[in-house]
Parts: structure tokens; C-alpha cells; sequence
């Protein structure tokens, strides 16, 4: 047996209803590069991803295309598997719920809660959405009987079912998340849980008898399990039943269950449930990220705006778009999509800041030192700082990395590549080199060979194609002791080594060039959109000592609520560094309370207070407006306090 740590992470199992998009990718990469952070660690990883096969929407959409359920999910299955393997997507397993094994062990699992008295019959009369594979109350879907997550008309469902007793596990839930503080993360998620937990929990209806496209229940099989009590089990079966039994000793529970916040309701209340009343040790952490939007709007079909990601693969580059989609992210918040936006961050981040330290480098280590990275011996004033930033570096990015602070981990990392390219300008090896000054040019060139050596190993779980690429130019391929994160320590890469200068590996990308026809939601779309619109006058002349008197803060909201009795007024509770600030704001409208909560927001910070319905409000959160459209201006990546300038 090994003594190593072990780490068991999963995505949620997808519907192969539609070819996978940008969003399936968001997770998947995300828990692609944190089980490669992981082992690279140390650790002993396991990561499991899947499709989720059963269900009525699925039925449907199969009789749609004429075809047999099983035959249409296996040609889009082979998409979603064709895109993991082109994505360098490395999971242990893609679990099928349609695979024996898991049909078994879910039927096992309905037949032990049954048996123990927490499955019972009755009639299910309510609201269905089938897209959405939920059920929902009369209140929920409102007069208009809408879904009040996708936005889809629902279906009204009468019929027998079994009902899984929810309700009996309240108390316990609230105890064991009371106990467990990081179950579920971020923190903002896990009080809108604890929120809908404390109104009272429903029995769960847990089987469907209008289709029979789904695992019958064992003892009954007119009817067939509903697909999400099915799909969650996955995560236990696929350790559970597979091989002797010896993953599931190694692995479970799983340490983290990666998921979008659409469905963190699911994976918070109703799996840890099950796994109460099944008596199995409930997961660790359950994180729900964010949506990848589109130009600010939910991707969907039927707005023809889904990105493909297979297009954007080919034509920017695996990593870039790894590295775009971790990068973009703010933790759990949502994050904004256009080819654009995309061709900045790649043009920003890796053409210019990694890309030309690399090539900066490996140029001058050509043209002053005949290719070879010279040993470093007295230095210039400047070396102590960079020497000093990059030996603390290894330590504050796994810290951010080990809380999945993905975004903020690579921003962090970026400190040290903008660092070093700033070292480069204050050391000026050419002038050095002009100057004379070997030994101090050696220094600067090898300060700078190990900088780009120590970002690359920190970066490669989430850009796992480059470092081969950087140790080639290096000349280090195969020194492989040089790659590991144990070789993090400041002054590991030898000298005497002969690099080898190639391509740029990140070519700038021409911004005029970008195709809207090519990938949706390109940039030229919004260029169209802008150039026609006319917008309001603008405001007469002012002087920058005007904008001055403005302290404009990044700030978060960590409390939203609707002030009784008005339309448009939300009460929040902003921090702001030490201080926690109470401010009004007219926007009820348009936001949900629960989805501004840990959100970073903009707000005039020295605003005389004023009284509002009897609450004081110091300050005004900053919102752009538009033809009755309003939204609040947000500084996702920002610390909290920082000033707008
Ligand atoms: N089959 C269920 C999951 C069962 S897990 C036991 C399901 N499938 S899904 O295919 O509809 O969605 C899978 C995941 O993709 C969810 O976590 C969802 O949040 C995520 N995403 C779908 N669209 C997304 C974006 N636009 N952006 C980021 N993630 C999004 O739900």
C-alpha cells in the first residue's frame, strides 16, 4: 500500500442531449489542471468524468433525431471524449450511466434506502422541466409556469412515484454543514443553501412512470429512477463498482465535486442526503463555479450562440484557451466570453509578458553569450527583488491553488513574469553587454532562465503542452529533475547549457482579423452592435481634478437583500477592507439578492450618506445604464479597497 495522499476529484456527468461547448470545457479543464497540480504535488490523483444518459429529455431529443436513445448519445459521447483527448484532458475514468455496473449499483443503493423505510409510494402532482430535469413548486414557476432556471416553459406532472424522505435529513444537514464549514464552497453558495434548507425541505420524488427510458426500480418496474438520483450515484459507483473494490478503499470520499452553480442544489442538499441515509461518508467539498456568458448572455441553442470549442482549439491553441478559461474565471463568480476578450488575455498574457520574456531571453543569450547560459557571479541592484519575489512564489501559489483559487493563482504567478520583465528593462543587459560587463550580464541572463524555468514548471498543470516547448528552447528536455516542482528551489538550473531558440510560442494575434462568421460571438458582432447604436450626449468638459474628489473603490458584497415593501431597493452589506458598509441601491429589478452575493462591485466610497426608508447608505455602487438596461460594473480580479484611478 502506498503512504502517498490521495486525491479524488469529478465533474459533473453531462447530458449527452448536445455536443459539448466552451462551458462543459470551463470544468473539465479546471479539473484537469488541479489533478495535475495535485500530482505533481505528490499526490495520488483520481479524476472522473462522464455522461448522464437517462431521463426524459434525453428520450425526447433521441425521437426527435429518430433514433434509439442509445444509439444517439454514443455518436455525441464520442464528441465529448474526442474533445477531452484534444483538450489533453487526462481523467482516470468517463463513467457511462448506462454501463452495467452503475445500473447495478443505483438499483442496489434505491433498494437499501426502500428497505430501511426512507423510500415510500405516492402521486407526484406538480411542475416539471424537463430540460432542466427538475421538478418545481407553483410558486417556483410563477403565473407564467417558467422555469426559473433556464428560463424554459415546464410541464405539469401527474403521476404514481416513490418519494425519497428529504425531509426526515434537515436537522442533520444543517448540523453536518454547520460542522463542516468549507462542504461548500465559496462561502456565498453556501449560505443561499443553508437559506433554502432552513424554509424546510421537501420529499424528493424519486421516480418517473410516463417514459422508461431509465433504470427500473427494483422492485417496481413500471417505474424508472429519476435521472438525477441516478446520475449522482455515479460518483460512488464508478469507485464502487469497478475492479475489487480497491478504488473505492483508496478514493472515497471524493475531495472535491467540481460544478456549475446551476446545479450545486443538487450536490449539496440531495447527494449528501442520499449518502446519509445510505450510511456512506459524505464527500469533502463540493465547489460551484460560475458560468462561461456570452457576450454578457447565457449561451443556448436557440440563440446561436454557443461556442465550440473544437474551432477555438485549432485556431488559438490548447493552452491558450486552458490558460483563458482559468485565467477569466473569477472564483465562483461568472466569467465573460468573446473572441476578443480571448485574443487580448492571449495577445496580453502570453504573447507579450511570457512570450517575449522567453524570447527576450533566449535572444540575448544568442547574440552576448554565443547561445550558452553562462554561471551567474556578482550582480546588479537589481537581482535581490526579482531573487526574493521568486523564492516566495512557489509558496503563494500553491496556497491559491490548494483553496482552487485558480484565477487568482495565475495573476499571482503573473507578478513574477511582469516582474522579471521589468527586471530586464532596469538591468538592460544590452547596455551591460555594451559596457563590458560579463559577469553582471551572465547574472541578469541566468536570473532570467530560471525565472521563466520556475513559472513554467508552476504553470504546466493548466498549460500542460508547453513546458516541453520551453525545455526545448532551454536545452533542459531531458533533465527532468529540472521539471518537478521539488526543483523549485531559487538556482537549480545549472550553466553551461546550450539553448535552442525557436518560434514564438505564442504568436500576437491580429485583432482587426478576428471572423465573427467563423466562431459565434466574435468580436465583430459587437462591433456591428456599437458602430449603429446612438448613444446619449456626452457631459460637458470636465477637469481630472474633478474625477480626483471621486474615491472610486473595488469592494465585496458579502450580504444582498430586497428592502420590504419597495420595487427597486436592495440593502447590501459591502466590505471594504476593515469597515463593512451598508448601501442602498435601486436595482432590485434587475438582479437577483442571491446572485450579487460575492460579487466585487465599484462603489464612490466618499459619497455623502443619505437616509433611505430609514437605513443609512454611505456610498453608491457603480451601474452602466442603457435604454432601461442596467448593470453594475464589477472588478472580479481586484483586491477588495483597490482604487479606481
Ligand atoms: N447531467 C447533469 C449533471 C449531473 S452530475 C451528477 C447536468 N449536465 S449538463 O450537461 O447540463 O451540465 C453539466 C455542467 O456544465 C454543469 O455543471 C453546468 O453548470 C455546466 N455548464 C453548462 N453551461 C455552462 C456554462 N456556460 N459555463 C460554465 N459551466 C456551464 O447538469
Amino acid at each position: 500500500m502506498s503512504d502517498k495522499k490521495t486525491f479524488y476529484i469529478t465533474t459533473p456527468i453531462y447530458y449527452p442531449s448536445d455536443n459539448p461547448h466552451i462551458g462543459h470545457a470551463y470544468t473539465t479543464v479546471a479539473a484537469d489542471s488541479m489533478t495535475r497540480y495535485k500530482k505533481m504535488r505528490g499526490f495520488d490523483t483520481y479524476f472522473l468524468t462522464g455522461s448522464d444518459e437517462h431521463g426524459q429529455k434525453i428520450q425526447r431529443r433521441a425521437a426527435e433525431a429518430g433514433k434509439q436513445p442509445k444509439e444517439f448519445v454514443d455518436e455525441i459521447i464520442a464528441n465529448f471524449k474526442a474533445l477531452w483527448e484534444k483538450m489533453e484532458i487526462d481523467y482516470d475514468h468517463f463513467i457511462r450511466t448506462t454501463d452495467d455496473y452503475h445500473m447495478k449499483t443505483c438499483q442496489e443503493l434505491f433498494q437499501k434506502i426502500y428497505d430501511q423505510g426512507d423510500i415510500y409510494k405516492s402521486e407526484y402532482s406538480g411542475w416539471y422541466c424537463t430540460s432542466c430535469e427538475t421538478f418545481f413548486t407553483e410558486l417556483q414557476v410563477g403565473e407564467e409556469h417558467i422555469c426559473p432556471d433556464c428560463g424554459k416553459p415546464v410541464e405539469m406532472m401527474k403521476e404514481e412515484s416513490y418519494f425519497f424522505k428529504m425531509s426526515k435529513y434537515a436537522d442533520r444537514w444543517l448540523k453536518f454543514i454547520e460542522e463542516n464549514p468549507d462542504f461548500i464552497r465559496p462561502e456565498s453558495r453556501r449560505n443561499e443553501m443553508i437559506n433554502f434548507v432552513k424554509q424546510g425541505l421537501d420529499d424528493l420524488c424519486v421516480s418517473r412512470t410516463t417514459f422508461d427510458w431509465g433504470i427500473p426500480v427494483p422492485f417496481d418496474n413500471k417505474h424508472v429512477i429519476y435521472v438525477w438520483f441516478d446520475a449522482l450515484i455515479n460518483y460512488y459507483s464508478a469507485l464502487k463498482a469497478r475492479g475489487d473494490g480497491s478504488l473505492y478503499d483508496k478514493f472515497w470520499p471524493a475531495d472535491v465535486h467540481l460544478v456549475g452553480k446551476d446545479i450545486i442544489r443538487f450536490h449539496t442538499i440531495i447527494w449528501p442526503i442520499m449518502l446519509m441515509a445510505a450510511d456512506l461518508p459524505l464527500p469533502k467539498c463540493v465547489l460551484g463555479h460560475g458560468w462561461v456568458l456570452i457576450n454578457s448572455d447565457k449561451m443556448s441553442k436557440s440563440k446561436g450562440n454557443v461556442v465550440d470549442p473544437f474551432k477555438l482549439c485549432d485556431k488559438y491553441g490548447v493552452d491558450a484557451i486552458r490558460y483563458f478559461l482559468m485565467r477569466e474565471m473569477g472564483y465562483g463568480l461568472d466569467c465573460n466570453y468573446n473572441e476578443e476578450l480571448l485574443a487580448v488575455r492571449i495577445n496580453n498574457d502570453l504573447a507579450n509578458d511570457y512570450g517575449n520574456l522567453l524570447s527576450r531571453t533566449t535572444g540575448m543569450i544568442n547574440k552576448f553569450q554565443k547561445g550558452i547560459i553562462d554561471a551567474p557571479g556578482a550582480g546588479t541592484e537589481y537581482d535581490q527583488e526579482l531573487i526574493d519575489l521568486a523564492r516566495a512564489m512557489p509558496d503563494r501559489y500553491a496556497a491559491l491553488m490548494d483553496k482552487m483559487e485558480w484565477a487568482n493563482a495565475l495573476a499571482e504567478l503573473w507578478t513574477l513574469v511582469n516582474k522579471a520583465n521589468k527586471y530586464i528593462e532596469d538591468a538592460a543587459p544590452w547596455a551591460l553587454n555594451k559596457a563590458g560587463e560579463k559577469e553582471k550580464l551572465a547574472t541578469v541572463l541566468y536570473n532570467m532562465v530560471e525565472v521563466i524555468r520556475q513559472v513554467t514548471i508552476m504553470v504546466s498543470p493548466i498549460m500542460p503542452g508547453l513546458p516541453t516547448r520551453v525545455w526545448q528552447q532551454l536545452g533542459i528536455s531531458d533533465r527532468e529533475d529540472l521539471h518537478t516542482w521539488d526543483s523549485l528551489t531559487w538556482g537549480g538550473m545549472p550553466s553551461g547549457i546550450a539553448i535552442d531558440r525557436g518560434e514564438p510560442l505564442f504568436p500576437r494575434i491580429d485583432l482587426d482579423a478576428i471572423d465573427a462568421e467563423e466562431i459565434p460571438s466574435a468580436k465583430s458582432d459587437v462591433k456591428a452592435q456599437v458602430e449603429t447604436e446612438s448613444i446619449a450626449p456626452i457631459a460637458p468638459e470636465c477637469m481630472i481634478s474633478d474625477f480626483e474628489k471621486l474615491d472610486l473603490r473595488v469592494v465585496k458584497v458579502m450580504e444582498c437583500e430586497k428592502v420590504p415593501k419597495t420595487d427597486k431597493l436592495l440593502k447590501f452589506k459591502l466590505q471594504l477592507g476593515t469597515e463593512e458598509r451598508t448601501v442602498l441601491s435601486g436595482i432590485a429589478q434587475f438582479y437577483s439578492p442571491e446572485d450579487l452575493i460575492g460579487k466585487q462591485l465599484i462603489l464612490i466610497a466618499n459619497l455623502k450618506p443619505a437616509v433611505i426608508r430609514g437605513i443609512e447608505s454611505k456610498g453608491m455602487l457603480l451601474s452602466a445604464e442603457k435604454d432601461g438596461k442596467l448593470q453594475l460594473v464589477e472588478c472580479p480580479n481586484m483586491p477588495i479597497g483597490s482604487r479606481i484611478v
